[in-house]
């Protein structure tokens, strides 16, 4: 079969390559794959940021809708015929996580979803949402699940409160979109007015364009008539933490889930107990939280927001795109 392989660290070492057709073990499943998804983790897992022991060549991308097409002689959860998404913390079914989320996930040390073919155990895929055609389903094990987990699992979020989202990336756009659903009041950051029109038509409810207003965080005061944000979605990292501390409001939550601007952040402390905020660290979710958030999105009649899909052939181009920033997600589609 055909697999896009890392090959070495740098996106120059990513090749199309001819590679044996992976055969199931007892308790795995062979899925055809139908398309991916790209995230930002994918460039960093690319550039040797994410995980610097990958053992290569090593088959990219976590994100991983398909048909099962064969099934291990003790698989008992799933079935052939099934159209299923990959679990990103392959190991994580429920409860509280064990600190080794991001070491088990696809790409990285586990072959991943970027060929024409894909051997999963069993106990890591759900049963992808029937509404949704394979580019929307396969933007939603990592982005999707990342901004449900935070928001509403860990966030409890309730209508009438205010979420603050950064960039228009993937997490952030559904983080946009489950927000709007669940009636809370959005304030949408960019640092393009033509994509913060976008975000408009999405649901937001308040704009600021960080380019040109780099404290975006009195603009979120004064958007809140000087009290903050109940939530805030950190996907920037780096100096953006201590700005939301000043953007969140006394008893809010920050939720850090990203590094865009950087892996190290300083806050003033005396901020953070006079607030008295929850700062929470997030790994996407755990299996059961995916399963529960796919029921739901039907429910909301969310569907994604995906910037463009690009041919098997065509995936550096795909991944061009992820390097420029996406507005929401970049797909591959991988079966013709
Ligand atoms: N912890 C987890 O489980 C988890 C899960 C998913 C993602 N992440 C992390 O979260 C971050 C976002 O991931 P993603 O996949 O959503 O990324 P993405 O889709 O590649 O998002 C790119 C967008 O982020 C915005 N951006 C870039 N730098 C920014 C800055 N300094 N301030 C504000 N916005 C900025 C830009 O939006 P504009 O063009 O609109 O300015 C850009 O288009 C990454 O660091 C990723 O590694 C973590």
């Amino acid at each position: 079969m055909k697999a896009w392989q890392l090959q070495g660290f740098g996106r120059e070492n990513l090749v199309l390559a001819d590679v044996p057709d992976p055969r199931p073990g007892p308790s795995e499943v062979l899925i055809r794959v139908g398309a991916v998804s790209l995230n930002y983790r994918d460039k960093l897992v690319a550039e040797g940021l994410y995980n610097p022991d990958v053992i290569f060549p090593m088959t990219q991308v976590a994100d991983t809708v398909g048909e099962i097409v064969e099934v291990g002689r003790d698989v008992t959860r799933m079935a052939t015929g099934d159209r299923v998404l990959t679990q990103y913390a392959t190991r994580w079914i429920d409860g509280e996580p064990d600190g080794d989320e991001v070491v088990h996930t696809l790409g990285s040390t586990i072959q991943g979803g970027l060929a024409e073919y894909l051997v999963l155990d069993e106990s890591a895929v759900v049963k992808a949402p029937k509404y949704m055609s394979d580019e929307e389903a396969a933007t939603l094990p990592v982005a999707a699940l990342t901004a449900w987990f935070s928001l509403v699992t860990r966030g409890r979020l309730s209508a009438g409160q205010t979420v603050v989202l950064q960039g228009t990336g993937g997490v952030s756009l559904f983080g946009l979109q489950i927000a709007h659903a669940l009636g809370a009041r959005t304030i949408v950051t960019s640092s393009s007015d033509e994509k913060l029109e976008r975000v408009r038509a999405l649901g937001a409810t308040e704009t600021v364009n960080y380019a040109r207003t780099p404290d975006w965080e009195k603009e979120v005061l004064s958007l809140t008539d000087g009290k903050g944000a109940d939530h805030i979605l950190e996907v920037v990292g780096g100096e953006s933490l201590a700005q939301s501390l000043t953007a969140v409001k006394p008893g809010g939550r920050i939720t850090v889930i990203g590094i865009l601007d950087g892996f190290m952040s300083e806050i003033p402390i005396f901020t953070l107990l006079r607030k008295q905020a929850v700062i929470q660290g997030v790994v996407t979710g755990p299996r059961r939280v995916f399963e529960e958030m796919n029921e739901a999105l039907e429910r909301l009649r969310i569907r994604p927001v995906i910037d463009a899909v690009y041919a098997f052939e065509d995936a550096l181009k795909a991944y061009e795109h992820l390097y420029r920033g996406a507005f929401g997600k970049v797909v591959i589609r991988v079966r013709k």
